[in-house]
């Protein structure tokens, strides 16, 4: 698997808007984009931003329960001790088809392998701590 940093940066509370947008502009509408970062990183912070810049609407019925949605733009999931063959059991590889921004947190390696291997727009950011009021941000691309 290849991965290529696209943009890193370094921001507070009042920039995550902008990197909502910077994100929006490097992987389009229709991606998957798997967040990484440890708990208070700031992962739901982007995500809300992201509904915000798309204009997604509010937070709408799931389909699964791991899964949530912002209208039709944005399908946010968090894998916290989930395992690959759940998520291949429960249908959510076919929910990744559908168009849209789907933001995987806790996505494990296997699905991040399979989901490169398929030929998704696959991306991944990192969320990494600098101090109470700043964190620094990672963009990739990743390729078979
Ligand atoms: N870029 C940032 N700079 C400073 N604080 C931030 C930033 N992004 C988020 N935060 C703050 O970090 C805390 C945790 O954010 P949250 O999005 O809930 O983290 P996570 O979902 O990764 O656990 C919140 O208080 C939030 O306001
Ligand atoms: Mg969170």
């Amino acid at each position: 698997m290849k991965s290529q940093i696209l943009y890193e940066t370094v921001a507070g509370l009042d920039k995550v808007a902008d990197i909502a947008k910077q994100v929006v502009s490097l992987v389009g509408e229709k991606a998957i984009v798997l967040l990484h970062g440890t708990l208070a990183a700031g992962k739901t912070t982007l995500v809300g931003e992201l509904a915000r810049f798309l204009d997604a609407g509010s937070v709408s019925s799931p389909t699964f329960s791991l899964q949530q949605c912002y209208g039709d733009k944005i399908f946010h999931y968090d894998f916290y001790r989930v395992e690959f063959d759940e998520i291949c059991s429960l249908g959510l590889i076919e929910e990744f088809e559908k168009s849209g921004l789907h933001l995987i947190e806790w996505a494990p390696l296997a699905l991040k392998e399979l989901l490169v291997d398929a030929g998704f727009n696959l991306y991944e950011i990192d969320i990494e701590v600098v101090d109470d009021s700043s964190r620094k941000y990672i963009i990739k691309a990743l390729d078979a």
